[in-house]
């Protein structure tokens, strides 16, 4: 069986050291969650497809995918979400864009059959500078990654771009407890969320709302029209 990465591959490794994550967190072990890399970092993948798993299934249901829509998810880390848009939608394609090539290659690996049919594109790299072009997509996903993004504006500017008029956005986010744990994960306040609301529509994206389930009432998914 022959698994390759994208021909982006070598330009997005460049990109991959450039990216300095240190600027958004501090510890190595938080960075191994915002940027897996190594042999740490494939144990990570395998931890986050557990810990993200209804995260993904939470954005899936609200990305609503249709038989014409082209599927873009950022930040797949271990491919769970590509996972489910290749076997629960009808997804005319679907790709996904990450800066990690360990992340890459459990992605991969994981949907290899979708890879080897040619239904899956995945690519080393950023959202900041996606080697899209123009509205080549209708349905875009993040799942627990819009807050380690170099530039969350840079990110959504290229996200209008790649976007055709009318599609939709979901950005799925973790929420802190009210009153955490000691070992509780850590989440996002209700006031940062609001704050990346106001980021969506300042970056022109329309109808920008909360959605959750009750029952995966950390989970939230902020939803757009583009
Ligand atoms: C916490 S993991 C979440 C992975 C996956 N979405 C999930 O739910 O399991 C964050 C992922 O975002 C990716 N990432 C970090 N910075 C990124 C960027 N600037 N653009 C795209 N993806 C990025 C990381 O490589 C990592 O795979």
């Amino acid at each position: 069986m022959h698994l390759s990465l994208d021909s982006n591959t070598a330009q997005s490794r460049m990109s991959l050291r450039q990216l300095d994550m240190t600027a958004v967190t501090s510890s190595p072990a938080q960075r191994q969650f915002c940027l897996p890399h190594g042999f740490v970092g494939r144990l990570v993948g395998w931890y986050m497809s557990r810990e993200n798993r209804h995260m993904n299934q939470l954005a899936v249901e609200w990305l609503d995918v249709q038989e014409a829509d082209d599927v873009l998810e950022i930040g797949f880390g271990p491919g769970h979400g590509l996972e489910l848009l290749l076997t629960t939608t009808p997804a005319r394609t679907v790709s996904g864009i990450d800066p990690s090539t360990e992340m890459a290659e459990q992605a991969l690996y994981r949907n290899r059959v979708a890879a080897e049919a040619s239904r899956l594109w995945v690519v080393v790299g950023a959202v900041e500078a996606m080697p899209f072009p123009d509205e080549q997509f209708s349905r875009v996903v993040a799942v627990s990654n819009f807050h380690v993004w170099r530039s969350r504006s840079a990110g959504l500017q290229e996200i209008r771009r790649v976007m055709r008029t009318g599609g939709k956005l979901v950005i799925c986010l973790r929420r802190a407890l009210d009153n955490p744990w000691p070992w509780s994960s850590p989440g996002l306040s209700l006031d940062t969320l609001r704050e990346d609301q106001e980021l969506l529509v300042s970056h022109g994206f329309q109808d920008v709302q909360f959605a959750t389930r009750k029952h995966r009432r950390r989970s939230c998914c902020l939803v757009a029209t583009c």
